[in-house]
Parts: structure tokens; C-alpha cells; sequence
């Protein structure tokens, strides 16, 4: 095979673990085959002769990974958040994921959906589609050919929602395994991932059928855990012979027997935290959603602490903003709030750990993903923010923080995604 050597200057950010950030200023990211060889402040002498990537200047940050959110919901950002999760579920999510079953709508979202992911930085996203087979189908071929990288999820849902919005079990279980087949290929950009919407919508039939998929095909699972109060009281009410909402997903062997994502996980128990942490499951913090739809405060700190593993989502619609940047901001917001109103031993999130967690925390989902260390796909943003902070002494932490806080989607000049520029002019 040949060997493609790239080399990339600028100004470069990210971090390895989230108590910290690894700066350079004018350094060098050398991939080969778009994967990272080493990041180095000198570039080596064998180096000499090949062309670099001059941005000098601009930062140079890991590509935005969002491991929560929802395609369809695209239209609905901004909309209904007097109501709480169930109501509005009911109102607003429910009705326009019906639209879906018409492709031509579905090709139209989709295509502004993902184009603001692009504009927005996200190099990779996990992804909720709707029910809808055929148009979860356009959803997948339309990231194909964008060039993001994503898990997509045709949605299960057969009891508990509107008749419009319900399925037979059979015809979802058939579904679901006719996408996996199509899109479960070892090196695309694209993955299929199990999507049980939520216990309440899922019949144990349906539940069982998805967890027999998951292990035959070894495909990752997500979905929704503990949000909100009057739903946890109905999985309670739904299971009684379970003891915990992640119980039931466990019970179904749908908590981490693959790698699992459960979006929210705000009021559970610390045996719920215990499970999690042994099987490894991600949490998807959805701070902008959980404001939203007054679902409450995610216990981030006690996550950390417990080593379970955290990455951002920003669930749109429940999030009303596709912006990882402003999703970090919100995150860091509720963590001051908790460790204030709630227990003044949690002490909020660092700009690094909230920074790791949308970038290596959820990136590790997809593998070697969300940091600028050997052997990671290069994923990065590049980002012009002379304008921002020309002017004045900054250092490069300072730089990037000022770009989270007050930059715009407009500074990011260039996104590479596994080593490959994405253009502007494919969307
Ligand atoms: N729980 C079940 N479905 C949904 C959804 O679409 N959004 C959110 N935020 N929570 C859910
Ligand atoms: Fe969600």
C-alpha cells in the first residue's frame, strides 16, 4: 500500500484526558493514510521535501462529536419547550416525525440537517432517525455522500404512541435487519445502531427481537434513560417486577453487552451508575434538552468520578441548538448550577473536561476518534479566529475558549473528517 503523508500547521489544541489541554503553537500534525502519526512541535528532518498544510495562524481542534440527536426533529428546533418531555413528545416530536413517511420530506430535512452538522463542525454523530425504513435509508445514503461520519438509528417503537407513529413488532424487527445488513460494512463511514426510542414505546417482544439483532450482527445499541420523572414512574409502572429503568434495558440484555449509549441519565440510581460504569455504557449529556424540557440536571461530577464514560449530544429538538460549542457552554452552566443548588461538593466542569467530553469522550464511540494522538483518524476543524482574539497576547487555551464562548459557526474555515477534506460545495 502507499504511503500518503500529510502535514498540517497551525496553532493545535485538544485534549488527551480532560484535566488538561495539549497545546502547540506552530506545530505539526504528520497523518499517514489519515491516521495520526505523531503531533510535534519541530517537524523531523525526513519531512523536509513534503508540501505542508500551512494554517499557520488558525487553531487547529479535533473535529465536534454529537453522541445524541435526532434527524427528524430537525424542523422542530426551538419549538414547544413550555411543555415537559411527555406532553411534548405528545405535541410536537411525535406529529412532525409523521411527516417522515413521506421521502421527498425526508430528503429535504435530511439534507438541511446535515449541512448544518457540517457548518456546525460535528466530524461525527450518533443519530436517531424516525420509524420510517425508507427514509432512515436516505438519511444513511445522504451522510454517505457528505462525507461525516455517523451511527444511524431506524427507530422501534410499537406501543405507548400515536396509532400514526406505532409499528407491528414483526415489521420493525424485519426492518431493522434489513438496514443493518445494508449499511453494516467494516470500513464505511456509516453505521447502522439498534434504537429502542424508549422503554414506554417498546413492547418486550420488540425488545427482545432487537436485543437477538444487536448480538447477531454486533451492532451498538441507544437510546433514552431517566430523563424525567413522570417517565421513570412509568417504566416503573410497566416493569414493577424490574427494580431500575437501566434494570430493564439490562434485563434485555440492552446495557452495554454492546457498546451501548444512553442519552439524558438524569435521576438514576447509584446502583444504576454502578451498572453503567461495569458494562461500559456511554451517557449522552443533553444539558441545552434537559433545560428545555425542565427534565433537570444530569449528576456529571458523580459520572466522572465513577469512571463512566460521558461524551455531549445535543438531541435537537429537545436541545434547540445543533452547536457543540454552545451545547459545551450549557454543560458547563449546569454543572455551576448543580454544584450550587444541589451539593456543594460537586465541583462544575472544567472548559477541558466539558472540551474532552465533546471531542475523545464521545469520539471513542467510534474508535480512535476526537484527539490529535498517534494512531487517530484525523478528524479537525480549522479554525480562523484572527478577528476574535487578533490583537492581543492570548495564549492558545485562551483562544479556544473565546472561540467556544463568543466565535460562530462562520470561523471554522475548513473540516477534515478521516483524514478528508469535507467541501462546502457538496451541500
Ligand atoms: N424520549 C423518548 N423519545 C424522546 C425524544 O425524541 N427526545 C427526548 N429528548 N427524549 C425522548
Ligand atoms: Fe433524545
Amino acid at each position: 500500500m502507499i504511503k500518503e503523508i500529510k502535514i498540517y500547521k497551525g496553532d493545535i489544541i485538544f485534549c488527551e484526558s480532560p484535566d488538561k489541554f495539549t497545546t502547540l503553537e506552530n506545530g505539526y500534525i504528520i497523518t499517514e493514510n489519515n491516521k495520526i502519526k505523531e503531533t510535534v512541535q519541530e517537524l523531523p528532518a525526513e519531512y523536509s521535501d513534503i508540501e505542508i498544510l500551512d494554517f499557520s495562524e488558525n487553531l487547529i481542534i479535533p473535529g465536534f462529536v454529537d453522541i445524541h440527536l435526532h434527524a427528524p426533529q430537525f424542523e422542530n428546533l426551538g419549538l414547544g419547550y413550555d411543555n415537559e418531555l411527555l406532553p411534548w413528545l405528545e405535541n410536537y416530536t411525535f406529529p412532525e416525525e409523521a411527516k417522515f413517511s413521506d421521502t421527498k420530506y425526508a430528503e429535504e430535512i435530511y439534507k438541511k440537517f446535515i449541512k448544518a452538522l457540517y457548518m456546525h463542525g460535528t466530524a461525527r454523530s450518533v443519530v436517531f432517525s424516525s420509524l420510517h425504513l425508507e427514509s432512515t435509508e436516505i438519511l444513511a445514503d445522504l451522510f454517505l455522500e457528505s462525507g461525516l461520519g455517523a451511527y444511524i438509528g431506524k427507530v422501534n417503537m410499537d406501543r405507548n404512541s400515536p396509532s400514526y407513529l406505532t409499528e407491528n413488532y414483526k415489521k420493525s424487527l424485519e426492518e431493522t435487519e434489513y438496514f443493518i445488513k445494508k449499511y453494516n460494512k467494516p470500513d464505511s463511514m456509516i453505521k447502522p445502531i439498534i434504537t429502542p426510542r424508549f422503554i414506554p414505546t417498546c413492547t418486550p417482544e420488540l425488545m427482545d427481537g432487537l436485543s437477538k439483532l444487536s448480538e447477531k450482527y454486533n451492532v451498538p445499541v441507544q437510546s433514552h434513560l431517566s430523563e424525567n420523572l413522570s417517565e421513570i414512574e412509568w417504566v416503573k409502572e410497566l416493569h414493577k417486577e424490574i427494580e431500575t429503568y437501566a434494570g430493564v434495558y439490562n434485563h434485555y440484555k440492552m446495557f452495554g453487552d454492546r457498546p451501548t449509549i444512553m442519552a439524558h441519565c438524569i435521576h438514576n440510581t447509584d446502583d444504576e451508575i454502578k451498572l453503567m460504569k461495569e458494562k461500559g455504557v456511554f451517557v449522552a449529556h443533553c444539558p441545552t434538552s434537559n433545560f428545555n424540557l425542565s427534565s433537570g440536571i444530569a449528576p456529571i461530577r458523580k459520572f466522572l468520578d465513577n469512571n463512566v464514560k460521558v461524551g455531549i449530544g445535543t438531541d435537537i429538538a429537545g436541545g434547540h441548538t445543533i452547536s457543540i460549542p454552545e451545547t459545551i457552554i450549557s454543560a458547563i452552566h449546569a454543572s455551576k448550577m448543580y454544584s450550587v443548588y444541589a451539593d456543594r461538593t460537586f465541583h462544575s466542569l472544567s472548559i477541558s473536561e466539558a472540551f474532552f467530553m465533546a471531542t475523545k469522550g464521545g469520539g471513542e464511540f467510534f474508535g480512535k476518534v476526537g484527539s490529535f494522538e498517534k494512531d487517530y483518524e484525523f478528524d479537525a476543524l480549522i479554525i480562523n479566529d484572527n478577528e476574535l482574539s487578533g490583537g492581543s497576547n492570548k495564549t492558545i487555551q485562551e483562544r479556544l475558549e473565546k472561540y467556544i464562548y463568543f466565535g460562530a459557526k462562520e470561523d471554522i474555515i475548513k473540516m477534515f473528517v478521516s483524514g478528508k477534506e469535507i467541501n462546502r460545495e457538496r451541500f
